[in-house]
């Protein structure tokens, strides 16, 4: 099969002139995009709650790409130290014109054994922790009038909702609510909201919280997938870092869906029918020619 969706796809010099700051940047899917945008130009603040892995990921990255990263110890939930991401990736690079809110926490559970605790901890991460970022970032982009984009990362049943994962559903429903939204209102500040909602693409953090080895038969991700295979990290920063990029200048309010298909899968009415063999359909045809 061809995998040339492994390999980079923009030009060298894309985002020759980015500062991105990526929320979750030191690890999954926030660090390969971390990778792939410093390939390609960017200079790259990374941010988490956990300084050590950042610290970690910025030193693989810089011997990687030879790019020009910078962790800052930031809890998404906490305006003041947004204030304090912001002052230090300003202080370090100059200037930032992009922000990826990548940040995320996520468990399955039945929603029955939630605490009201639980159910604050992933809407604060995911929703909370979007809108801050969002309002620091674009106060100071709107007081300097800086063009600048925001790449969220959401999920395909931000739109459909699932059972079993409803605060990260309810919360990431409210960051492509807040994606549309921005997209309109800013606009005439020359700043820019995009979403992507991936599939599965395995990473520890998700696979660790929402596909346990004790559920693996009955988690059979590829087998969701009319694709048959789940995601790859560099499909994903792919298309992020043409969403960051001058590339896609006029796309706005977007949400790019990159799930091989999952999603419309369980969805359509009729699409159960791909069990039936197709040496079937004769019989099935008659008897509804029948019918008439
Ligand atoms: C029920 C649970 C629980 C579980 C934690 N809690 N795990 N309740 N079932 N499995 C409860 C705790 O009892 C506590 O409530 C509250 O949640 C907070 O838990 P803490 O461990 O104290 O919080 P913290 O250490 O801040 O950890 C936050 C976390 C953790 C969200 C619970 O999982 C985390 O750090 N996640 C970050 C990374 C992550 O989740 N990545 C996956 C993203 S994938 P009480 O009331 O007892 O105090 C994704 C989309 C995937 O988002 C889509 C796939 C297709
Ligand atoms: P991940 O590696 O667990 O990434 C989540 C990141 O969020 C971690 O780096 C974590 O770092 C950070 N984080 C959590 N709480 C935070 C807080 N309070 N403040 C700052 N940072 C915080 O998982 P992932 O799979 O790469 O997920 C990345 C994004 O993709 C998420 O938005 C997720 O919802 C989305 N997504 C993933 C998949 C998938 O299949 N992997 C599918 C759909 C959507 P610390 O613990 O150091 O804070």
């Amino acid at each position: 099969m061809n995998e040339k969706y492994k390999e980079s796809m923009l030009k060298e010099d894309a985002l020759i002139d980015k500062v991105v700051v990526i929320t979750g940047g030191g690890t999954g899917l926030g660090k390969s995009m971390a990778k792939y945008f410093l390939g390609i130009g960017a200079k790259v603040v990374i941010t988490s709650r956990k300084l050590a892995v950042l610290e970690e990921t910025v030193k693989e990255l810089s011997e990687q790409t030879g790019g020009e990263i910078f962790a800052v110890e930031c809890d998404v939930r906490k305006y003041e130290q947004i204030e304090n991401l912001l002052a230090k990736s300003i202080e370090k690079f100059g200037k930032v014109n992009v922000l990826v809110n990548n940040a995320a926490g996520n468990f399955i559970t039945p929603t029955e054994r939630l605490s009201h605790r639980a159910f604050d901890i992933i809407t604060d991460i995911v929703l909370k922790g979007t809108y801050y970022n969002t309002l620091a970032f674009g106060k100071y982009w709107i007081k300097e009038k800086m063009d600048a984009t925001v790449l969220n990362i959401v999920t395909t049943y931000a739109w459909t909702g699932s059972a079993f994962v409803v605060p990260s559903a309810s919360a990431k429903a409210g960051v492509l609510a807040l994606t549309r939204s921005l997209a309109v209102e800013w606009a005439k500040y020359g700043i820019r909201f995009n979403a992507i909602a991936p599939g599965p693409f395995p990473t520890k953090g998700a696979w660790d919280r929402l596909f346990p080895e004790d559920l693996k038969d009955l988690l059979n991700v590829e087998k969701k997938i009319p694709l048959g295979r789940v995601g790859d990290h560099q499909e994903l920063a792919n298309l992020a870092a043409y969403l960051v990029s001058d590339y896609s200048a006029f796309m706005n309010g977007e949400v790019v869906t990159l799930d091989g298909g999952e999603w419309l899968k369980g969805a359509g009415e009729f699409n159960m029918l791909e069990s039936i063999p197709m040496e079937m359909w004769d019989e099935i045809e008659k008897g509804i020619r029948g019918k008439k």
